[in-house]
């Protein structure tokens, strides 16, 4: 039978709120904490309870479909066509142990890998962006406040070019080796001046949570957003409302305009009735030849 996409919507949301309060209720000051790939690949017992909270839940309600998830991901495994859950439970976790309250539960849905349902949830601030594909986005301030559609402006600014752009990136937990180096690159030439070679953007930002950079860009209110080291549960829900707010993902890496779900290399670009071609190349041209 066909996967009712307003049904998993809606359970999604639930789910979001549920986590929310887990978290919410957990004192990072005193939980456990690990880590994975390297000292700043941090873990924690709530990740992990909130996943397993998620998972339990969405395969109940829908067992015909396949999970993904940050805790429980298996080294070399791919994400398939088949329709698949694909969930963060706290994107930002590093904010998470430092009581930076910007992070969020971040769950999607994909089919033939590519994203239809995304639900994203900050809970410190009862901030929700939903989508659905081919049926809008929209942002819910305070549960139980209508929804707003995204982009937040009704007419969206153009986009300037890189000069007047505020644009999200992330350091990653990779902090070494060529693509370390790229980024750094990036970054200095994205921030220096023109006199000094640089586009001298308005500014950077490293908020911390990919996905609330990507819903953030959906939003209208980063111009862009650049990283190189995602997972696809980083980009899964954030991607759908990205582009059901008229945004545009394609690859961080030059000259490629359709990133793949597990891919690693990312380029958000918010809705703009002109600009955003030329704000990819832009980018691309500080990028260079170089590939991450
Ligand atoms: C991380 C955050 C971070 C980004 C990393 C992600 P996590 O997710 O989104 O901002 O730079 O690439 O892996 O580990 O907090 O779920």
């Amino acid at each position: 039978a066909d996967l009712n996409l307003e049904a998993v919507h809606d359970e999604m949301v639930t789910l979001a709120y549920e986590a929310g309060r887990m978290i919410l209720a957990a004192n990072p000051a005193s939980i456990d904490t690990g880590t994975k790939l390297n000292s700043v690949d941090i873990v924690t017992e709530v990740d992990q309870a909130v996943e397993k909270m998620v998972s339990t839940r969405l395969s109940a309600a829908f067992p015909s479909v396949a999970f993904m998830g940050e805790e429980t991901y298996k080294p070399g495994t791919r994400l398939g066509p088949e329709p698949t859950f694909v969930v963060d439970p706290i994107d930002g976790t590093t904010n998470f142990v430092h009581s930076v309250p910007n992070a969020c539960t971040s769950l999607g849905l994909a089919i033939d890998r590519s994203p239809v349902v995304g639900v994203i949830y900050n809970p410190w601030q009862d901030l929700l962006f939903t989508a659905i594909k081919g049926r809008g986005a929209f942002m819910t301030r305070i549960r139980g406040t209508a929804p707003r559609k995204l982009p937040l402006a009704e007419t969206p600014r153009p986009l300037g070019g890189l000069g007047t752009a505020l644009l999200g990136v992330e350091w990653g937990s990779g902090r070494d080796g060529p693509n370390f180096d790229l980024k750094m690159d990036v970054f200095q030439k994205l921030a220096r001046s023109k006199e000094t070679g640089g586009a001298m953007v308005h500014s950077l930002r490293s908020m911390g949570s990919a996905a609330l950079n990507i819903a953030a860009v959906a939003a209208g209110q980063l111009d862009a957003f650049w990283e190189g080291g995602c997972w696809a549960w980083d980009v899964c829900a954030g991607w759908c409302i990205l582009n059901e707010a008229g945004g545009r993902m394609v690859s961080g890496n030059p000259g490629g305009w359709d990133p793949a779900l597990d891919g690693r290399v990312y380029l958000a670009v918010r809705a703009a009735p002109k600009g955003q071609e030329e704000l990819v190349h832009e980018i691309w041209d500080v990028i260079g030849d170089r590939k991450m």
